[in-house]
């Protein structure tokens, strides 16, 4: 596609499947703050935001965007901005402060209440599970390396289908797995802060144990649209010198497919089983866990951001800790061309890519994008308006791409933009901003940027047409 149209003609010449869903998406530990209120106990993530050195500038979620008690005023901005669906994730933390046993009845009211003004203002929720937040408790026990873990989400999991279950339609287990697994456990940047390979191996293998055993509980509770959010970045190879072909495979096989396949075919890769193998930091599977693993899903969530042109070879000092298991030789070479304020290269092909790749990966599994989004230097301006075009750019180009990819054949059923506000972005703090809405950290204050108004139109147009 060329970009060269204003944005808004190319914007109106898209048009989407019938009941396609447009949603926005948050999550708790992003937006919630009121972190010790109504008997919530601590997650990794107060932990490790109040350790020093993990954060930027050492920002916390302690408050956050305020959104535990301004999420009445947050909801009547999504019916404002017409959003049809509102995918959040719920803090176990909030619901069994010790990780199990003990449930707090306000953590659940809260999400009650949440979901009920939701309802009320015509926004289909879309519930999350884990988006990052283990109790420190559990930590304390070995966290997600610790096969415990697994079950412990699966009774956290059916607390709250219990709770909320006759209320939510759309269940989501996990957020992106291979980030809590490999940022969390390996390069050490997102909580627990660990870099121990074998460590995040075995995380990798209880995520998605416990994915498949939470799911065994909300089915049995009637759960009948449920999903996993997996994120996808597309590995291209820095040349074609064997050595990078091979990099490329190796961290596409860490950060893609060893998630992938077991969800969706019940296998681990034999190349990245042989890959850990060899580095020492096997997948702990036990008899039985694949089929359980596999559980039957109604949509896959696909979170896509960018994709990496990957090398083999030495990682320059500059670049951080490696998330990859098996040495240092491997490295993400930096995107050509513009980047976000997350340095992110801007590829809405390899989007159109990742979308038909799974089509061809998962045959017969929808696809809902439950994340897509951009960051930027956004600013309230003396008009009070925030004029972010390089957000409008990304988000126009990757809906056009979204919809090439239907085109030519997969079945995607709705897209959820990140994020519905500005919000505390993990170790980044809250220096990056991926909001449709501002807001202003001093104030609380919500500011639709232009991005949010030229998704509210599209959704207006959407809803005329349907
Ligand atoms: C993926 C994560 O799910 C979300 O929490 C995060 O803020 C965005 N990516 C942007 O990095």
């Amino acid at each position: 596609m060329t970009t060269d149209a204003p944005r808004e003609d190319l914007l109106a010449g898209l048009s989407f499947p019938p009941g396609f869903v447009f949603g926005a998406a948050t999550a708790a530990y992003q937006i919630e703050g009121a972190v010790d209120e109504d008997g919530r106990g601590r997650s990794i993530w107060d932990t490790f935001s109040h350790t020093p050195g993990r954060v930027f500038e050492g920002h916390t979620g302690d408050v956050a965007v305020d959104h535990y008690h301004r999420y009445r005023d947050d909801v009547a901005l999504m019916a404002d901005l017409g959003l049809s669906a509102y995918r959040f994730s719920v803090a176990w933390p909030r619901v069994l402060p010790e990780g199990s046993g003990r449930v707090e009845q306000r953590g659940l009211d809260f999400y009650r209440r949440l979901v009920d003004a939701l309802l009320e203002a015509g926004v289909d929720p879309w519930l999350t599970l884990y988006h990052w937040d283990l109790p420190q408790t559990l930590q304390d026990r070995g966290g997600w390396a610790d096969r415990d873990t697994a079950a412990r989400f699966a009774d956290y999991a059916a607390v709250v289908v219990d709770a909320l279950g006759d209320r939510v339609r759309h269940w989501s287990t996990l957020n992106e797995p291979m980030v809590s697994a490999l940022l969390g456990h390996v390069a050490g940047e997102h909580a627990p802060g660990l870099q121990d390979p074998v460590a995040g191996a075995r995380a990798v293998h209880h995520l998605l144990l416990g994915h498949g055993l939470a799911a065994a509980r909300l089915r049995e509770a009637g759960v009948t649209d449920l999903g996993i959010t997996l994120n996808f970045t597309p590995m291209r190879a820095a040349s074609d010198a064997p050595a990078d072909v091979d990099a490329a495979r190796r961290l596409d096989g860490q950060q893609n497919r060893v998630f992938l396949e077991p969800v969706v075919h019940g296998a681990y890769p034999a190349d990245v089983v042989a890959d850990l193998e060899a580095a020492g930091a096997p997948l702990p599977v036990r008899d039985g866990d694949l089929e359980v693993i596999a559980a039957p899903l109604d949509w896959l969530g696909v979170n896509y951001y960018f994709e990496n042109t990957v090398q083999a070879g030495p990682r320059p000092a500059g670049k951080g800790p490696s998330p990859f298991i098996g040495g240092h030789d491997v490295v993400e070479l930096d995107p050509e061309g513009p980047t976000t304020t997350m340095s992110w290269g801007i590829n809405p092909e390899a989007f159109t890519e990742v979308l038909l790749w799974l089509g061809e990966r998962a045959p017969g599994l929808p696809l809902v994008v439950t994340e897509n989004g951009s960051a930027w230097a956004d600013e309230v301006d003396a008009e009070g308006a925030v004029h972010d075009p390089e957000r409008v750019d990304y988000l126009v180009r990757h809906l056009a791409a979204l919809t090439t990819a239907v085109d030519r054949g997969a079945d995607v059923r709705g897209y959820f933009a990140w994020s519905l506000l500005d919000n505390f972005e993990w170790a980044r703090g809250y220096a990056q901003r991926f909001g449709l809405v501002h807001v202003d950290y001093e104030t609380q204050r919500r500011t639709v940027k232009d991005s949010g108004r030229l998704y509210a139109d599209l959704l207006r147009r959407h809803r005329e047409r349907a």
